[in-house]
């Protein structure tokens, strides 16, 4: 089961509405799993959720393409994990990572594909399509428990 919902994000200020508004609706231990090209807004969509989550301003979020994750504190605890550079899903195991996805924080993914058999059935999955410079589209697909949770996930 689960169910989708299609934004459109005209502008980066309306990405940052939005992801400001799932930092604020985010409860611990929720999996957002973030896809879409090479810079669709998926690292600027991170910082917004993070303020939404009222990480401090000074508390800059950049993509861990290398280090595969960064930890920040917010009202919730935040993993973010960029695993483009993941050879497997078994360096996930090797890594350590399963305790974050089984946590008590928000685990925002980018680039989930590579988590394979470890993908985790409950999650929010954002996929971001570029439309132009300036204009996004966002489809927004709950599984699991996220599903019933969906609409108060979405700015009115
Ligand atoms: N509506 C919009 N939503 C999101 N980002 C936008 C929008 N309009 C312009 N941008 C710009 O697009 C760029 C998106 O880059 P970002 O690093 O967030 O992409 P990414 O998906 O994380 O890429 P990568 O796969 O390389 O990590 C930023 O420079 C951002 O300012
Ligand atoms: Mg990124």
């Amino acid at each position: 089961m689960q169910s989708s919902v299609t934004i459109p994000l005209p502008s980066l200020a309306e990405t940052m509405r939005l992801g400001r508004h799932l930092g604020q609706a985010a409860r611990p231990g929720d999996i957002f799993t973030l896809s879409g090209d090479l810079g669709a807004g998926k690292t600027t969509l991170t910082q917004a959720i993070g303020q939404g989550l009222e990480v401090p301003a000074d508390c800059y979020i950049t993509s861990p393409t290398f280090s595969l994750l960064h930890e920040y504190h917010g009202r919730l605890p935040i993993f973010h994990m960029d695993l483009y550079r993941l050879g497997s899903s078994a360096e996930i195991h090797e890594l350590g990572f399963e305790e974050y996805l089984y946590g008590n924080g928000l685990t925002i993914i980018e680039w989930p594909d590579r988590l394979q058999e470890l993908m985790p059935h409950s999650r929010l999955d954002i996929r971001l399509t570029l439309v132009d410079e300036t204009a996004r589209l966002a489809i927004l697909t709950a599984y699991g428990d996220m599903q019933p949770r969906l609409a108060s996930l979405l700015p009115q």
